[in-house]
């Protein structure tokens, strides 16, 4: 039975950290599905240069410049999501930092708290938001965007892998709570991917993205992906096609995990 939620081109759905790399690819990507994507970021030129990408494409989207580690804000696109005329389906938890350099004891307070906030608490936060909604449409699914580092991880990325790793066990318990209303929670765990946040991440180490371990080559183990490859997995994750995941993740990591 088909029964658990899926998302459809009649509905909305949320995206955050759309004006980044898998952010902007996923909701054009949605868009060109026919749903009702809203955007939200708190770069507001990113963000316009994504509606303006959809734009061009053909599609539209709704745009709201909103911080989701703030709790007033998330219950504004929420609210907002929920009047566009369509039921809110979908929530795609993607925005977050790239914080590198920073073991337990290089990590001060604040910036443990301000990368949880981002990577973790927001995640929450939308989600808390969100589901009244989604509930009320007769449910749906929310997509929160992990990494590798849930799995296996690199020195000097505490507050990112701890943040990762809770994003993968939100999921779990999300699910569970979930079912009953027929909203499935879907984790994703992507490899690398080629965005700012990697590329940021390679100019402060001074090495291409090559000598950081990441090969470029299409048939390449470990490869980098085009966020394109992550939006088609965001979307298949959102379908009908998947009703049978939740609770679970999806790696999608051209096979980084897989190697020593
Ligand atoms: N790029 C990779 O190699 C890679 C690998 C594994 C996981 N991921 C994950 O994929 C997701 C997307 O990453 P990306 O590579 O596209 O990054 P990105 O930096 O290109 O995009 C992230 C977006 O989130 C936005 N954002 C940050 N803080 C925000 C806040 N408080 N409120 C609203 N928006 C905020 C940024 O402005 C940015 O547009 C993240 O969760 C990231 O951890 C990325």
């Amino acid at each position: 039975m088909r029964e658990h939620g899926f998302v459809t081109k009649d509905s909305v759905v949320i995206v955050t950290g759309a004006g980044g790399g898998i952010g902007s690819a996923t909701a054009l990507k949605l868009a060109s599905l026919g749903m009702t994507v809203v955007t939200v970021d708190k770069n507001e030129s990113q963000l316009s240069a994504t509606t303006k990408r959809i734009a061009d494409a053909g599609f539209k989207s709704v745009a709201i410049a909103a911080d989701v580690t703030s709790e007033d804000d998330c219950k504004k696109v929420c609210n907002a999501a929920s009047t566009l005329g369509l039921p809110l389906k979908g929530l795609v938890n993607n925005a977050a930092v790239g914080a590198f350099n920073m073991s337990v004891e290089q990590t001060s307070l604040d910036e443990w708290n301000r990368i949880i906030a981002i990577n973790l608490t927001s995640l929450f936060l939308m989600s808390k938001y969100a589901l009244p909604h989604i509930r009320e449409a007769g449910g749906g699914a929310i997509i929160n965007v992990s990494s590798v580092h849930a799995y296996a991880t690199s020195t000097g990325v505490a507050p990112y892998a701890a943040a990762k790793g809770g994003v993968l066990a939100l999921t779990r318990t999300m699910a569970l709570d979930l079912a009953k209303d027929k909203i499935r929670v879907i984790c994703l765990a992507p490899g690398a991917v080629n965005t700012p946040m990697l590329q940021q991440h390679a100019d402060r180490e001074g090495k291409t993205l090559a000598e950081l371990g990441f090969p470029a080559g299409s048939s390449d183990i470990a490869r980098i992906a085009d966020p394109a490859e992550l939006a088609d997995t965001i979307s298949f994750a959102l379908s009908k096609e998947a009703t049978f995941i939740t609770g679970s993740a999806i790696v999608a990591d051209g096979g980084l995990l897989a190697k020593f």
